[in-house]
């Protein structure tokens, strides 16, 4: 159990361990994730939380930045520096991005399914 100061949070990962994301390896990208985050001291500006199935199963591993509303596709343990990297340089790693938060929707990368009607 943890209460954290997220007075200085700029990024808040959601980390999909839903069950499609973990058979395709939810839990390696977690742990990953989690220790680039440690290795680049970012942990006062990046918060982690592992959540269930984020609803774009073929895009497993997702993972989710907010308040940026950027989506992560096909994420694998190996992409954790790139993507921590770019964050803490207030950026996004651009190859494994599916959505981005326009103001008005997300658009998609036209590499990614549309997926079906809600
Ligand atoms: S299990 Fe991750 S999006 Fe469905």
């Amino acid at each position: 159990m943890a209460t954290w100061d997220l007075s200085k949070t700029k990024h808040h990962i959601l980390l999909c361990n839903g069950g499609s994301c973990m058979r395709k390896g939810g839990e390696e990208v977690t742990v990953a994730i989690r220790q680039e985050i440690a290795r680049q001291r970012a942990d006062e500006q990046i918060h982690t939380t592992r959540t269930r199935c984020n609803g774009r199963c073929e895009d497993a591993c997702v993972l989710i930045v907010y308040p940026d509303g950027v989506w992560y596709q096909n994420v694998q343990p190996e992409d954790a520096k790139e993507i921590v990297e770019h964050l803490v340089q207030g950026q996004h790693y651009q190859a494994k991005i599916s959505h981005r938060y326009s103001g008005d929707g997300f658009v998609r990368n036209e590499t990614v399914a549309l997926g079906v009607k809600k």
